[in-house]
């Protein structure tokens, strides 16, 4: 006997307990399922090789799965087995060769379902009415969860049809499906309270929840897959296939996603159809389950210590690996979006090797506390991006520094901004920003921004590959010789390239309205664009824009303007618009007659001296805007001197003259006694 085994497999009893509990009874796990297997395995060869040291606490010996002392204890009436794993083609040739080597049978029929990755449940009907619901605990004794089991819609509480048992306990897995997940961790977020690893840690969760009016509010899905107690027993029917369509006749959730084999090659081809499907499915799997379908046969095959010799789970690859993060680096989205991404050092997950997983944002790597160097779970769940679940924080070595995100884009070195109240943080490049432009450009042309026919996303993105255009007002500089050289403007027929010409030109035609709209600036929809315009009235008062006059602006409140001011705050974005006016688009908009102030309304003014606040140009707009006229000097028609410090000879004339002299504070009074007259604040 060797020391060494057996100190590992001490260990072994001792780490595997910890995961269960871990599982079961905090639904937090701290390892992948792929690595428990791998334990679990470990276990197993070690009690083949010396069986004498099986005792009853080894978790071989044990279904898993605890039961929480707060609910009442539910006694099984028979236990709520586990199934064994086949992990491999070669697990599933001896499943079936030991099933058809047991029975004497050649060709085996198997009944195939999906392996549903959330909690087994015991539902017991009595009289057709459903009057308990259980989770498994530890397989013997679970807990008492009928309020909760109540509360998910699809379980009916009162069976449907004639044939009907006297005493039914049906057996199935509540589970939660993506949408109802993602939507529970939105909530949680918005709540502030902490998000769920996974569907089904979240199924779990909410299942277990001791107020059943919270696990109401969280969607929780069902599917039934088995039967327990069942009085008179003779109701059962032949096979588990045949008990299946019984439950659906009886108003019970049975998966469509499911067939009946004959030999293993159907079991072969059910567990790659479904492989293929596995990522459209609403919901989280982690295989597949073959069982005898006859029940005589099952009984025949009988159990082995925790799980039945007739059913098997075929599971797919692992879709969680354990790896190191190498850096954590920023990425910037076509909408300027700034997310954190781990670089990883390679690790083979689900079929795919990893190299990077998403941190989607700055507070989501501060509440797992990732940092480079660590030691991590990465999980590739379907199609999404693969993700950190967690951190295995206590083999962290050293002092590794807390993520930071950077001040500026990596890509176009302008500054990253985070909006109060907002997880995202973003590149104040606009138009600028290489990363954003493709967004940038086919919003611009959009049919109700620019109004260019002909320009759409795939052009945008010919145009920019062929280093033809870089930014929005390069479309204004496009000529016919340079259009013709991209595939599909067919150089022979330049209709298409001269169409495209046209409508480049005739989009200089436009309004204030679309120009604003179209440069894209982020919470400047249509009507604000609209409102802008109206207000400002030019292009030029526009890029002006104080955050005093913004807030003036009908519907712009603080977020708005401070995104219009970061906009327009970016040397690159005013180098764009003043391109686009020298191309020739300059729309003028007529000031709206709800900006026109009566006071000021047709009034000649004069600038002189410095203002507190604003500048010349400032005033002047916000004069225009209100229906004043600004002239450069001072005469008997002048009715208002603005003045400021340092007022020079324009003030002594305008004494003189007997002009009113105004101060800036006095103006800024006009204006906002107007706008709050017509509630426009
Ligand atoms: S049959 C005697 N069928 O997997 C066999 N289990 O590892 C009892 N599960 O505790 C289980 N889908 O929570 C069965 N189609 C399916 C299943 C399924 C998921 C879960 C169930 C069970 C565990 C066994």
């Amino acid at each position: 006997m060797s020391t060494m085994t057996a100190q590992r497999y001490a260990w072994l009893k001792e780490q595997i307990s910890l995961h269960d509990r871990n599982y079961y009874l905090l639904d937090q796990p701290i390892i992948s399922d792929a690595q428990y297997d791998d334990l679990y395995r470990e276990l197993i060869s070690i009690e083949k090789e010396y069986p004498l040291w099986i005792t009853k606490d080894s978790p071989s010996q044990k279904v898993g799965g605890y039961a929480n002392q707060v609910f009442s204890a539910v006694e099984h009436g028979s236990p709520m087995l586990s199934l064994n794993n086949a992990l491999s083609e070669e697990e599933l040739i001896s499943f079936d060769r030991r099933c058809r080597e047991g029975l004497g049978i050649d060709v085996i029929e198997y009944a195939c379902e999906l392996k549903f990755d959330g909690l087994a449940v015991s539902l017991l009907y009595e009289q057709g009415i459903l009057v308990r619901g259980a989770t498994r605990g530890d397989g013997t004794v679970g807990e008492n969860v009928t309020d909760n089991i109540k509360t998910i819609r699809q379980i009916p509480k009162k069976l449907l049809g004639e044939n009907i048992p006297e005493r039914i306990e049906v057996r199935g897995e509540v589970f939660m499906s993506h949408d109802d997940f993602q939507l529970l961790n939105e909530q949680q977020r918005i709540l502030g309270a902490k998000e769920f690893a996974n569907p089904r840690n979240a199924a779990a969760g909410s299942l277990r929840q001791l107020d059943p009016q919270i696990s109401a509010q969280r969607a929780l899905s069902f599917f039934t897959y088995g039967i327990g107690e069942l009085a008179p027993a003779s109701w059962l029917p032949r096979s588990h296939a045949d008990l299946l369509e019984r439950y659906a006749k009886m108003g019970l959730p049975v998966c469509e996603d499911r067939s009946v084999a004959q030999g293993l090659q159907d079991l072969q081809a059910f567990f790659q159809s479904i492989k293929e499907r596995r990522d459209e499915l609403p919901f989280d799997i982690d295989g597949v389950v073959y069982k005898v379908n006859a029940y005589d046969l099952q009984n025949q095959l009988g159990y082995v210590s925790r799980a039945p010799r007739f059913a098997i789970a075929h599971k797919f690859p692992p879709q969680e690996a354990m790896t190191k993060v190498l850096a954590i680096e920023v990425q910037v989205g076509r909408t300027g979006a700034i997310t954190p991404v781990a670089r990883l050092e390679p690790v083979f997950v689900g079929g795919v090797t990893l190299t990077n997983a998403t941190l989607h944002n700055e507070d989501e790597v501060l509440r797992k506390d990732v940092r480079v160097g660590d030691t991590v779970i990465v999980r590739r769940a379907g199609d999404v991006i693969p993700e950190i679940v967690r951190v295995l924080a206590d083999r962290r070595i050293g002092q590794a520094a807390v993520f930071h995100m950077p001040k500026h884009c990596p890509i176009c070195h302008s500054q990253i901004e985070r909006v109060f109240g907002e997880s995202i943080a973003r590149c104040t490049g606009g138009l600028f920003c290489p990363a954003q432009k493709m967004q940038a450009i086919t919003h611009f042309a959009h049919r109700r921004a620019m109004n260019i026919d002909g320009l759409g996303d795939r052009l945008v993105e010919q145009l920019i590959q062929s280093n033809l255009i870089n930014h929005p007002a390069d479309l204004y500089r496009l000529g016919l010789n340079a259009l013709v050289t991209l595939e599909r403007m067919d150089s022979k027929d330049k209709k298409l390239a001269s169409n495209l010409l046209q409508a480049i030109e005739n989009s200089k035609q436009t309004t204030l309205a679309r120009l604003i709209f179209a440069l894209g600036i982020r919470h400047v929809g249509e009507t604000t664009a609209k409102d802008l315009a109206k207000y400002f009235g030019s292009i030029t008062a526009f890029m002006m824009a104080s955050e005093e006059a913004l807030l003036r602006v009908n519907d712009v409140g603080p977020v708005v303007a401070s995104s219009i001011l970061y906009f327009l705050a970016q040397a690159h974005n005013r180098e764009v618009i003043e391109q686009l006016i020298t191309c020739g688009i300059n729309p003028k908009e007529e000031a709206s007659s709800d900006q026109v102030v009566a006071e000021l309304m047709g009034k000649t003014f004069v600038l002189t001296g410095t203002l507190p606040s604003l500048t010349r140009d400032q005033a002047k707009a916000l004069l225009e805007t209100a229906g004043a006229k600004v002239v450069g000097s001072v005469s008997k028609k002048t009715d208002y001197l603005l003045a400021g410090s340092d007022a020079g000879s324009k003030l002594e004339k305008a004494q003189e003259l007997g002009v009113t002299v105004m101060s800036e504070q006095e103006l800024i009074g006009i204006l906002q006694q107007s706008s709050v007259s017509k509630g426009l604040d």
